[in-house]
């Protein structure tokens, strides 16, 4: 159907003109004036209806919802609150919407309610606005690496080995549940089930990423991966989508400067392409924050903080002046955190990492050189034989990013590493190959794109920030 998309309309001088377009109808006054979204911007274009233009039994047909194509001329606004808008000339509507069942109404819908209705808050302009901007994150993310010659690849959705360690898994098989078959040891049959083993959905595709990294150099994977946890939290899916830069002849060092670099260009990025989205949102962040208490309220808006972290280095540190950091503050002392910093070798809380970030250095902070005992059993040993070589970024409002970390290379720390942690070496024979043939120090890290999605959107919960979400007890959609 012709027409010409809203954004572009508006953009560019198309002033006295005569134009086609397309969209959904926000709302509709004195029988007069239509505000239609068409999903190109989070600015609706006011049409006006002439009084004699449009018969009597057409105007009933303009609700909420409905779908519309008109042709006008675009002219200069005689009223408030636009610049521009249409003076139609001709209406069709294409799709009819029932004012009284559309659940879209033209006023302030809660988050939640909205999540109940996914299929329909895209029509909404902060949804709109946010997946804009989800959409123009992936291409930054594709261009910096592609810009850098990483070669994309497509790692396994389905993985035959459950070794991987990064959280539990969902398990994929054509196995008949009411009819399972158990073998001699009392164990579910896998040998009868599609893949002729046990298989899960991947949590991560990074083992498969390095045996090519070790082959083409450098190489990024960017798709879906599943974790079982029953972590009900604003920060956890079920499915969720990472991205996993591998590269051969990469320290850690080496590691960190990419993932800061990375971060900082598709920041500057979206900064610069998605400005009437930001504004928006920006806006949007403002007015809820007007509700809130006091203390609850963002230090900075939307855009001062994403020009903050653009602008200002990550701040690094080693786990063991994190915890000392985090030990001698009087929080600790008070015993203000629900999880007290007592001994060397904990795993860092969520409280604890936004104390460092919003409290203690007010910028984001990558902290590394982790307790091995609390990493996996990939990453390498350092010479201290306590620590390895790991890595998180974390970011203020959301924590832990980035997760990476420098990976063993040398066959037999690796295997040593794997017998301390049970993990088999025949599930994982292949891997522990690559330690065989001309091995290499390399490293990556994994960014989880919602949550950096939810960063750059100011969006509170990870529910909002992809289309359909998946979490513990809901998979509706
Ligand atoms: O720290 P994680 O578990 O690291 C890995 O999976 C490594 N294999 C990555 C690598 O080195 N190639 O996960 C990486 C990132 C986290 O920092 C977080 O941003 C995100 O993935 N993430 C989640 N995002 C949404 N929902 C969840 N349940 C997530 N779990 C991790
Ligand atoms: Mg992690």
């Amino acid at each position: 159907m012709n027409g010409i998309k809203i954004a572009k309309l508006l953009s560019n001088k198309n002033l006295n003109k005569s134009h086609f377009i397309n969209g959904w109808v926000k709302t509709f006054r004195g029988n007069r004036f239509i505000s239609i979204n068409d999903g190109s911007t989070s600015q609706n274009l006011q049409c006006v209806i002439e009084y004699d233009k449009i018969d009597e039994s057409l105007l009933k047909k303009i609700n909420t919802g409905a779908s519309l194509n008109i042709y006008g001329d675009l002219i200069e606004s005689q009223g408030r609150g636009q610049k521009f808008e249409l003076r139609v000339k001709e209406l069709k509507v294409i799709g009819e919407s029932n004012p009284d069942e559309y659940p879209i109404q033209p006023k302030k819908h809660s988050l939640e309610f909205l999540r109940e209705k996914a299929h329909l808050r895209i029509r909404t302009s902060t949804f709109s606005s946010v997946m804009r901007i989800r959409s123009a994150l992936s291409f930054a993310i594709h261009e910096f690496f592609q810009k850098k010659n990483f070669y994309y690849i497509n790692t396994p959705i389905i993985t035959g080995s459950d070794a991987e360690g990064a959280g539990e898994m969902f398990r994929v098989s054509t196995l008949d549940p009411n009819s399972l078959k158990l073998n001699n040891k009392n164990q579910i049959d896998f040998s009868e089930d599609f893949f002729g083993k046990e298989t899960n959905l991947t949590v991560s595709g990074q083992l498969e990423a390095e045996a090519y990294a070790l082959g083409l150099g450098e190489v990024y994977t960017f798709g879906p991966t599943f974790r079982a946890e029953n972590s009900n939290t604003s920060r956890h899916l079920a499915e969720f989508w990472m991205i996993e830069p591998e590269m051969a002849f990469y320290d850690l060092n080496k590691n960190m400067d990419l993932a800061e670099e990375f971060i900082i260009s598709i920041l500057n990025k979206i900064l610069k392409t998605c400005s009437d989205d930001l504004f928006y949102l920006n806006e949007r962040q403002i007015n809820e924050d007007k509700n809130k208490p006091l203390q609850e309220r963002n230090s900075m808006n939307l855009i001062e903080k994403l020009n903050f972290v653009v602008k200002n280095k990550f701040k690094r540190v080693s786990y063991t002046e994190a915890f000392n950091i985090l030990k001698r503050s009087s929080k600790n002392k008070k015993k203000k955190f629900k999880y007290l910093i007592e001994n060397w070798g904990i795993d860092f809380q969520s409280e604890h990492e936004r104390f460092l970030v919003e409290k203690h250095f007010k910028c984001p902070v990558i902290v590394f050189d982790y307790p091995a005992k609390i990493k996996a059993f990939y990453m390498r040993l350092n010479d201290d034989k306590k620590t390895v070589g790991a890595m998180d970024i974390l970011f203020p409002g959301i924590g832990e990013i980035v997760g990476g970390s420098q990976r063993e290379e040398r066959l037999d720390v690796l295997q040593k590493r794997m017998k301390e942690l049970e993990i088999e070496e025949k599930e994982l024979w292949w891997y522990i190959e690559l330690r065989k043939f001309g091995s290499v120090p390399h490293s990556g890290f994994g960014l989880g794109f919602e949550r950096l999605v939810q960063f750059v959107t100011g969006m509170n919960n990870i529910r909002d920030v992809i289309p359909f979400p998946r979490t513990p007890q809901n998979a509706n959609f």
